[in-house]
C-alpha cells in the first residue's frame, strides 16, 4: 500500500532552536518511516515580511544551515525529500488559484499574521503577508499531503488549508486530500526568558547546534521564580520555565520530582537546578552535534540533499498542478484554442 504523505517545514531565517524541536521537529523524525515525507525550505515566506535584497541573500546559508540541523535531528535524507520552495514555480501559479478559493476577512481573522506583522515593525499589513496561509495551503497540497506536522502557532494555517482543499473539491472534483494537523507534545515552548514562547526574535533561544557552554551560560541566565532571592525560601514550580525544561529533557524523573520536591520547600539552590539542567540538555543534544559536525564535514553533501529534493519535488508539482488545471478546465482553454490556431495555420498554409 502507498504510504500517505508528510509536507511541513521552515523558513529559513536563521538555526533552530528547542522550540522547533518539541513543537515540530521531534514528530518529524518519529514519523518519517510510516510517512512519506516532504520538507519545505519555505524561502518565498521569508519575502512576506522581509523582501529587501539583502535578506534574500542571507536565504541560502540560512537554508544550509537550516538542513544539517534537520540532518543532526535525525532526519534521513535517503528517506525524505527537502526542497527548496522558491526553485518550484508552480508554487507561485497554484497559490494564486487559491487566492480565489478564500475572502480576505477570512484571511484578516487568521491570529498569526497581526503578530508576525508586529515583530517585523511592519505598521501595515503587505498583501503578501495576508496571503502567508494560502502560499502554504499551496505548500501543503502540492505534495498532495495528508499530514502536517507543525507547532502550535501554525494550526490556524493548516485549518484554512483545509477549507481551501475542501472548496476546490467542491467546485471541481476531488483532486486533494483534506490534510491533518498534528501539533507536538509540547505546542509552544517557553523562552529562556520566561516569555511565553521561545523565538528567534526575542532572544531566548537555546539552539539545537548551541555548544555545550553556551547551553550552560545560558541555562545559568534563565527566568526562574523571582521570589526566590535565597536558597531558603520555597519557590513555586509550576510554570516555571526552568521545570517546564526538567519536565521535557530530563529523562530522570526521579532526579526531577526530587529537585521539585526542594525547591518547594526551599531546600535548594537555583545553581543546583540549573546545573542539573544544562547537563540534562546538553545530554540531549551531544549526539544531534555530533551528526550535525559529520554532516557539515562532507563538502556539498547538504548541497546535493536540496539539489535533489527539488528536482524530485519538481516532478511531484507537474503532476498536481496539471491535475488541478485539468479539473478546473483552465488547461483545455489553451489546448482547443492552439489546436484551431493550428488547423487554421495548415489550410491556409
Ligand atoms: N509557516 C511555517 C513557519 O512558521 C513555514 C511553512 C511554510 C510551512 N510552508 C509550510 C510549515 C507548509 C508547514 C507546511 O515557519
Amino acid at each position: 500500500m502507498e504510504r500517505k504523505r508528510i509536507l511541513t517545514g521552515d523558513r529559513p531565517t536563521g538555526k533552530l532552536h528547542l522550540g522547533h524541536y518539541v513543537g515540530s521537529l521531534a514528530n518529524r523524525v518519529r514519523l518519517q518511516d510510516s510517512y512519506e515525507c516532504f520538507f519545505i525550505l519555505a524561502d518565498l515566506h521569508t519575502l512576506t515580511t522581509k523582501p529587501e535584497k539583502q535578506d534574500i541573500d542571507t536565504i541560502a546559508d540560512n537554508a544550509r544551515e537550516m538542513v544539517l540541523d534537520y540532518l543532526a535531528c535525525g532526519i534521513d535524507p535517503a528517506k525524505s525529500v527537502i526542497y527548496l520552495q522558491s526553485a518550484i514555480h508552480e508554487v507561485y501559479e497554484m497559490n494564486l488559484i487559491f487566492e480565489m478559493l478564500v475572502t480576505v476577512p477570512r484571511l484578516q481573522r487568521v491570529p498569526s499574521l497581526k503578530d508576525m506583522a508586529r515583530s517585523a515593525h511592519l505598521s501595515e499589513m503587505p498583501f503578501g503577508l495576508l496571503g502567508y496561509p494560502v502560499l502554504q495551503a499551496a505548500d501543503i497540497l502540492m505534495p498532495r499531503a495528508h499530514l502536517v506536522p507543525v507547532g502550535k502557532d501554525n494550526e490556524s494555517h493548516v485549518e484554512l488549508t483545509r477549507e481551501i482543499a475542501k472548496r476546490f473539491n467542491n467546485l471541481y472534483g476531488e483532486v486533494f486530500p483534506i490534510p491533518e494537523v498534528l501539533v507536538g507534545e509540547v505546542p509552544t515552548l517557553v523562552g529562556t526568558d520566561g516569555n511565553a514562547k521561545m523565538s528567534k526574535s526575542l532572544g531566548n533561544t537555546i539552539y539545537l547546534s548551541d555548544d555545550a557552554k553556551t547551553v550552560d551560560k545560558k541555562v545559568r541566565g534563565m527566568y526562574t521564580d523571582p521570589k526566590r532571592i535565597r536558597a531558603d525560601i520555597p519557590g513555586t514550580v509550576e510554570g516555571n520555565p526552568v521545570f517546564i525544561y526538567h519536565d521535557i529533557f530530563n529523562p530522570d524523573k526521579e532526579e526531577v520530582a526530587d529537585l521539585k520536591d526542594r525547591y518547594t520547600r526551599g531546600a535548594v539552590g537555583d545553581v543546583e537546578v540549573k546545573e542539573k539542567l544544562a547537563l540534562a540538555i546538553n545530554t540531549f543534544l551531544e549526539p544531534l552535534r555530533g551528526r550535525r559536525r559529520e554532516f557539515a564535514e562532507r563538502k556539498g553533501f547538504v548541497d546535493q540533499v536540496i539539489y535533489d529534493g527539488t528536482m524530485r519535488m519538481r516532478e511531484e508539482a507537474r503532476e498536481t498542478v496539471t491535475a488541478m488545471k485539468k479539473a478546473m478546465g483552465l488547461q483545455s482553454i489553451w489546448n482547443r484554442i492552439s489546436r484551431k490556431a493550428e488547423e487554421a495555420r495548415k489550410k491556409d498554409g
